[in-house]
């Protein structure tokens, strides 16, 4: 076969394989193996120098021409492929405005916290402020401020998690009395709301960490009935009219004359049911005037000063609020329980 046919012919393979090429890699391959350096053409020019001398000029011409027409072809080509696919891309991309928006999923806040805003904006209406102060507290504070001195059996009754002989995880928010007590003067009207931890197993009603909101009164001639007649407010604020609270004697080192707390039970308006066991109260607080001694050892003058304290379990609240049945399932995350509670 002549030299012009050679070329003829891959002239020919290279143009319909160009017509045929679908996008720009495809167009690539052929690039490569039509004028690249171990492409046809390439090996015919390599081939010339076994032609005779005068035929050499015109072969090479030959083949240059040739490859100048495919190469122009090739880029002709390039450019329409790379128009189409810029258009495919472009319709591809395209945003539908008019699809309903995909909302990002927010979080929303955890029951606990629902229930401590809901007393926070109780206790702040009545002239309350909120007052926050460390887990990880003094022994002195948790525990000897609160009238309960070291090998005192009232330290038994809360299983504490000691960091070393001076320091505790603190086992409830009373300290935060003494600490609003010798940092402020009175009158005092503070809450305290917060973590607190003991060593207890978890089950359905016991968690190691929990939450408590410590209440604090100090001012002259303060008593047990505006004790009474604040509980009374926060009772009907929270749960409605109607929902009273009924003292019953008790005893805490930090308090005296103490007492514990029930509330009329909110499911059953005081008729009794299942769930305060057929009582028609149930306890949600510890409270009671605190202890003179406690009031002298904070630097406030018990004689001329009284206050009264309270501590509210604000896991039992948000249980009884919402009708969870195990305490476990507000510590777990799982946000298919959490979901539900979302506003
Ligand atoms: N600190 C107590 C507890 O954790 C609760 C308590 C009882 C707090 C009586 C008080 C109080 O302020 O007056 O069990």
């Amino acid at each position: 076969m002549g030299m012009k046919e050679r070329i003829g012919e891959i002239h020919e393979a290279m143009v319909k394989e160009l017509l045929g090429a679908t996008s720009t890699q495809n167009l690539e391959d052929i690039r490569v193996r039509l004028l690249g350096k171990k492409g046809e053409l390439t090996a015919l020019l390599r081939g010339m120098g076994q032609l005779s001398p005068d035929e050499r000029p015109k072969a090479g011409q030959m083949i240059n021409e040739a490859r100048a027409k495919l190469t122009e072809m090739l880029e002709k080509k390039a450019e329409e492929i790379k128009a189409r696919e810029q258009a495919e891309a472009l319709e591809r991309e395209t945003i539908d405005v008019t699809q309903p928006a995909q909302l990002p999923s927010l979080g929303g806040a955890h029951p606990i916290n629902m229930v401590m805003d809901e007393l926070i904006e109780c206790f702040t209406g009545m002239g309350f402020e909120v007052l926050e102060g460390p887990e990880v507290e003094l022994d002195h504070y948790n525990f000897e401020l609160m009238n309960i001195p070291k090998n005192h059996p009232a330290r038994d009754a809360q299983d504490t998690f000691y960091v070393d002989d001076n320091i505790v995880l603190r086992t409830h928010t009373s300290p935060m009395q003494a600490r609003a007590m010798l940092t402020r003067k009175p009158p005092i009207r503070v809450i305290c709301p917060g973590r607190v931890y003991r060593a207890d197993e978890v089950d359905a009603t016991h968690s190691p960490v929990f939450h408590q909101m410590e209440g604090l009164v100090i001012d002259k001639d303060v008593n047990m009935a505006d004790l009474r007649g604040t509980l009374n407010a926060f009772a009907e604020k929270l749960y409605g009219k109607g929902i009273t609270t009924r003292f019953r004697p008790s005893f805490f080192p930090f308090t005296e004359p103490s007492t514990e707390v029930d509330l009329t039970c909110s499911s059953c308006h005081g008729k009794g049911c299942r769930i305060c066991k057929g009582t028609g109260w149930i306890e949600v607080l510890g409270g009671g005037m605190v202890n003179p001694k406690v009031l002298e050892m904070c630097g406030i003058d018990s004689s001329v000063y009284s206050g009264f304290a309270f501590g509210i379990g604000l896991e039992r609240i948000t249980m009884l609020r919402y009708g969870i049945s195990d305490m476990r399932l507000l510590y777990e995350g799982d946000v298919r329980f959490l979901s539900q509670f979302r506003k």
